[in-house]
């Protein structure tokens, strides 16, 4: 059976049943696809794709037209899932022109349902003007990768009161910026309770706790494959990374000893072919001169 793609409203409804959004970031064919069949709510093609496929080692160098390619194979994928795309650094903090037609650029050409940005009051202005546009756009606060220099690095948010304040201080007021739903990073759980109960859009998790709307994880995560580390709020459902490195080896081995590959890997010549083939390079030999 297909699956039922869910829309803004859908999802704004599981907030009022409390019923949990799912949701992935993927940003290859496979990904989605296998989140597609798995009935995975939302896809999130984030701009952690710098670390998880480019391997660069943070977001900064992330450009709009890597995250449009990523896009594009994703919805390609996963056609009846709700996919958000993430607007990487300077795509959006220099004007809010740039933000509009860069959010733009995310519907037309990476056929995405929402748009992701990182930041709290400061960018309000460029979420109102998206809004504004008729695109869907969905605030991030508290750990912000983009900022984490500003932060002293991927570090929780959010920790004392003061801080948790500003939080839900920024949380309002991207929801009164025209945000449809809210990202909420590596802060502790009962802050995002907090944020959650005061917003009437989705406020999602990913290293917030239970009580959001809904939570996000990485998919290079969450399947074990991201090596390089692996912060305090990911549960690996898998590690790939050692299955995938043990096919390799074992590939390597078997090329090596000439165990792979075998006759079911290869292919027959047509009856009477060979023969045919035999006898003509044979007779060309013979008309060599001796
Ligand atoms: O890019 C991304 O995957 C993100 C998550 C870290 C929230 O923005």
């Amino acid at each position: 059976m297909t699956k039922k793609k869910l829309g803004r409203f859908e999802l704004a409804a599981m907030k009022q049943k409390g019923e949990k959004v799912t949701w992935i970031t993927a940003y290859d064919f496979w990904t989605a696809q296998f989140a597609e069949i798995a009935g995975m709510d939302m896809i999130l093609v984030g701009d952690s794709l710098g670390m998880c496929v480019y391997g660069y080692d943070g977001t900064i160098p992330v450009t709009m037209d890597q995250c449009i390619v990523h896009c594009e194979a994703v919805r390609r994928a996963a056609p009846n899932t709700f996919v958000i795309g993430d607007m990487p650094f300077l795509s959006y903090q220099v004007s809010v022109e740039d933000a509009v037609r860069n959010a733009g650029r995310f519907f037309k050409e990476g056929r995405v349902d929402a748009i992701k940005l990182e930041g709290g009051k400061k960018v309000c202005p460029q979420v109102r003007a998206i809004a504004d546009g008729g695109m869907l756009v969905m605030g991030h606060i508290g750990l912000t990768p983009q900022s984490s220099g500003q932060l002293g690095g991927f570090k929780a948010q959010g920790r004392t009161a003061d801080a948790a304040i500003e939080l839900i201080n920024d949380a309002r007021a991207l929801q009164e910026a025209g945000a449809y739903a809210l990202l909420v990073e590596a802060v502790p759980p009962e802050v995002c309770k907090i944020i959650r109960d005061d917003l009437s859009i989705p406020v999602y998790s990913i290293g917030a706790g239970p009580q959001a709307d809904g939570q996000l994880l990485i998919s290079s995560d969450a399947l074990g494959i991201f090596q390089a580390f692996t912060p305090k709020f990911v549960k690996k459902y898998e590690n790939l990374a050692e299955s995938i490195i043990d096919a390799f080896r074992k590939y390597v081995e078997e090329v090596r000893s000439v165990e792979f590959p075998k006759e079911e890997h290869t292919y027959k010549m047509i009856e009477g072919e060979q023969t045919k083939l035999l006898n003509f390079l044979q007779a060309k030999k013979a008309e060599e001169p001796k």
